[in-house]
């Protein structure tokens, strides 16, 4: 592909819905909302805007600076515009990242649609016990957790392979309006229930006495890893910006959609849960071992809409999960057709064919298989920490040094302000951001991952 017949987007909601599909994922639903209750509910929310203002969004702008400017994929978009070699291997890191989260992802994408089928056939009834049995069987087992796996990873293809406006923003401009009215239509369920007042309650009331020095370091890792920063996605997304798109204006809608979804997920999950007096936790046991008991006990009168408050809520984490799946596998497509000059049907059968490997020696790893074990965890629990705690924090250090430091100001503000025609007082703030703030706050996350602070 060259760059002269490279694709861009078409609308500007296409644009916009295709980069908050990204950003919005399984983070939103299943560390959030725990996240929030746990720390402080509405004091939690607003140290998380602080986060997101603070960090989030100009590392976000940076990455779209980046991705627009040199209209190429994330690895060669870091080489072009790097005064050197060194700087040159972020994109490499952010597409190396990208591909291996690719695998593990369609995973859980994997459970996320096997838990539709198992509430559509109303399979999921039983004792506590029973939920923990069905989950650990399925994950660990060879057969269908293995079989959805390849299934998600082949739908993820078909979008990929039709390309950036009929595949990629078509899928979004349909996935991503459907998500929120489940959403809401599950919002207004849950509330509905009785005692579900204490779970909103618990979401929202402002406690400013939890907030310590580390949740407000959780908080920053949580809006990095949520935004969907440092993987080469947010760059690429934008080498298909048109030039009108205001970059700083679209980080902040992103990071307010990313957000709202986030609050809203709280808003199921708290209501639902505290309705049948039982404690959330956080991860794949909150969505696959506690919620589908929940939603049996909290609507056991109401059999109907138990059944299908399930089906959506796993709908909606499916459609969640599939558009993050989509801009993963895109920095990956991309990559292999721009730099070994293949089209793109073939960039994206070769990450398919090699995410599905992945994928599967995943999922099998969850039976505690010996051989897919790697240091003592399972290779899916080791690629979740090598590329989310190790490689992320460096890609997205790195990137701010980048803009900050080394690339002209005229090139950055050009893209900021879109070459002047975009007023907007906030371009030195957003540098001092890039320079000072950013890095810092990142340092701060990658040691505080490792224990030192
Ligand atoms: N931002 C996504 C979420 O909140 C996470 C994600 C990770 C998305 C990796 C894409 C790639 O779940």
């Amino acid at each position: 592909m060259s760059s002269e017949e490279r694709a861009s987007f078409s609308s500007k909601i296409g644009m916009l819905l295709a980069t908050a599909g990204s950003a919005v994922g399984l983070g939103n639903v299943w560390r959030f909302p725990y996240m929030a209750g746990e720390n402080g509910g509405a004091a939690f929310i607003l140290v998380y805007i602080g986060c997101v203002v603070l960090l989030g969004v100009p590392c976000m702008i940076s990455e779209f600076i980046i991705g627009r400017e040199s209209g190429s994929n994330a690895a060669r978009a870091y080489k072009k515009l790097s005064p050197n070699k060194f700087f040159g291997i972020i994109g490499y890191l952010g597409v190396l990242a990208a591909f291996l989260i690719t695998g593990y992802y369609a995973v859980v994408s994997g459970w996320c649609v096997e838990y539709i089928v198992a509430s559509a056939v109303n399979k999921l009834h039983g004792s506590p016990d029973f939920f923990k049995t069905f989950f650990d069987d399925f994950a660990g087992g060879a057969g269908r957790a293995v079989m959805w796996t390849v299934i998600v990873l082949l739908i993820t293809h078909v979008v990929i392979v039709k390309g950036v406006r009929e595949g990629i923003e078509k899928a979004s401009k349909f996935m991503m309006p459907a998500l929120f009215i489940l959403l809401i239509i599950m919002v207004v369920l849950t509330c509905m229930l009785p005692g579900a007042g204490k779970g909103v309650e618990y979401l929202l009331y402002p406690d400013f006495s939890k907030i310590t020095p580390k949740v407000f370091i959780d908080a920053l890792g949580q809006s990095f890893y949520s935004l969907s920063l440092a993987m080469g996605i947010l760059c690429t997304y934008a080498s298909y910006y048109v030039k009108k798109v205001k970059l700083p204006k679209t980080a902040y809608q992103i990071g307010f959609i990313d957000m709202l979804v986030a609050i809203l997920a709280g808003l199921i999950i708290f209501p639902a849960a505290f309705s049948v007096g039982v404690e959330p936790d956080s991860g794949p046991s909150l969505l696959f071992v506690t919620l589908p008991n929940v939603f049996q006990n909290a609507f056991a009168n109401y059999p109907v809409i138990g059944y299908i408050v399930s089906i959506f809520f796993y709908a909606l984490l499916t459609l969640a999960a599939l558009t993050s799946l989509i801009s993963l596998h895109e920095v990956s497509t991309v990559f292999l057709a721009e730099e070994m000059h293949i089209s793109r049907k073939w960039g994206a059968t070769a990450v398919t064919i090699s995410c599905i490997i992945i994928g599967s020696l995943c999922s099998l790893s969850f039976g505690g298989r010996e051989w897919l074990q790697i240091g003592g965890q399972s290779l899916f629990g080791f690629l979740d920490f090598i590329t989310g705690q190790v490689m992320l924090p460096i890609g997205g250090l790195l990137s701010c040094i980048l803009v900050g430091w080394f690339l002209p100001k005229k090139m950055i503000s050009d893209q900021y302000n879109n070459w002047g025609t975009y007023k907007t007082h906030l371009f030195n703030w957003y540098l001092f951001c890039t320079k000072f703030l950013c890095p810092v706050l990142i340092i701060l996350i990658f040691l505080h991952q490792f224990g030192i602070v």
